[in-house]
């Protein structure tokens, strides 16, 4: 990149010195693009604001990308006009669909209740992202073709570009200051539920992804950070962790700087790593399923799990 010392690059807008090629971000020394090195930047890191926001390689998109994070449930009463609603809309099916296929279909919910019963969160207005081969099959039969929707192929595929959709749509959101949480609260307890609310189809259509879109009523704290380096990047080809990079990774956890997991309290609750709680009592959370769990029992109902 042009004007920069050699060995330094560009990401995420923050001026990095590369040490080797597999050095991970957790090892490599981070300037602000003003020169400040990242320890320096700490205060401002503990305020949640990322280091470079203000920085000039900073453009619009680049802040909105970076300004993203999670109303989890307190939304205000405060309403997003039917405008930015079709803006978000129309903004979010400009993502890549594998054939121009557009293999999804989006449930606009306005009722609050309604998106309570769905997922147990309400805002503004809930967009239901489902996987959906329903409108390819019937211009098929309506023309007369042959089309074969179903199958791990077509949920895979579907589930990418529906994705795709789902968080353009939050990116357009925030683009417009309005505030979002993905859930898949949609799939707890009984999905069947989700299909007779909202009248799904039975076949070939699948809830995959709930985005609720409003108002924060209280701001986060902070921002969480993220990962970026070792055991999520690889240079070339894949890494396998080595014991010192999985050391790395658990002191990245536990510095109270980063806020990259769910908890800040797990050192109340005596465990020597954010992690040790993450294992033992976060995931502990999670419904234990026996058999055959009711999410697969609704993809096979939706022809969605023959080879
Ligand atoms: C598939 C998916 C499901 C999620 N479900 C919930 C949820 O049910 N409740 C919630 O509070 N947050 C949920 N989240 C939000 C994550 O907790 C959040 O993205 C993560 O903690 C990182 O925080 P940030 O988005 O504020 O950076 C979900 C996110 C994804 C992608």
């Amino acid at each position: 990149m042009d004007g920069l010392p050699k060995g330094f690059h560009i990401h995420d807008g923050i001026l990095l010195k590369r040490l080797s090629i597999r050095t991970p971000n957790l090892h490599i020394m981070r300037y602000n693009a003003r020169g400040f090195p990242y320890n320096s930047m700490r205060s401002r890191l503990h305020s949640g604001i990322h280091p470079a926001r203000n920085g000039p390689t900073m453009n619009d998109t680049l802040k909105t990308l970076h300004s993203l994070r999670s109303i989890h449930g307190n939304f205000s009463e405060s309403e997003i006009s039917d405008e930015d609603l079709q803006t978000i809309l129309r903004t979010c099916v400009r993502a890549a669909n594998a054939s121009a296929r557009q293999s999804y279909g989006i449930v606009v919910i306005e009722d609050r209740e309604m998106m309570k019963a769905l997922c147990g969160y309400a805002g503004s207005r809930g967009l239901l992202f489902c996987v959906d081969f329903t409108r390819l099959e019937m211009q098929a039969s309506h023309l007369g073709h042959p089309f074969a929707a179903g199958g791990i192929p077509s949920l895979v595929i579907g589930a990418i570009d529906t994705v795709l959709a789902a968080q353009t749509a939050a990116i357009a959101a925030k683009s417009l200051g309005i505030d979002s949480l993905f859930t898949n609260g949609i799939h707890r307890g009984d999905i069947d539920r989700v299909y007779r609310l909202l009248d799904l189809p039975l076949e070939h259509c699948f809830p995959l992804i709930m985005l609720i879109l409003g108002y924060a009523s209280e701001e986060p704290q902070f921002q969480k950070s993220r990962l970026d380096g070792m055991g999520i990047v690889h240079y070339g080809k894949y890494h396998p962790l080595t014991t010192g990079d999985l050391e790395g990774l658990i002191r990245a956890y536990d510095d109270p700087a980063r806020h990259l997991g769910m908890s800040e309290d797990w050192r109340k609750k005596g465990m020597a790593h954010y992690l040790d709680w993450f294992y033992t009592v976060w995931v502990g959370t999670f419904p234990k399923t026996t058999g055959k769990s009711k999410m697969l029992e609704i993809l096979e109902r939706s022809g969605f799990t023959q080879t």
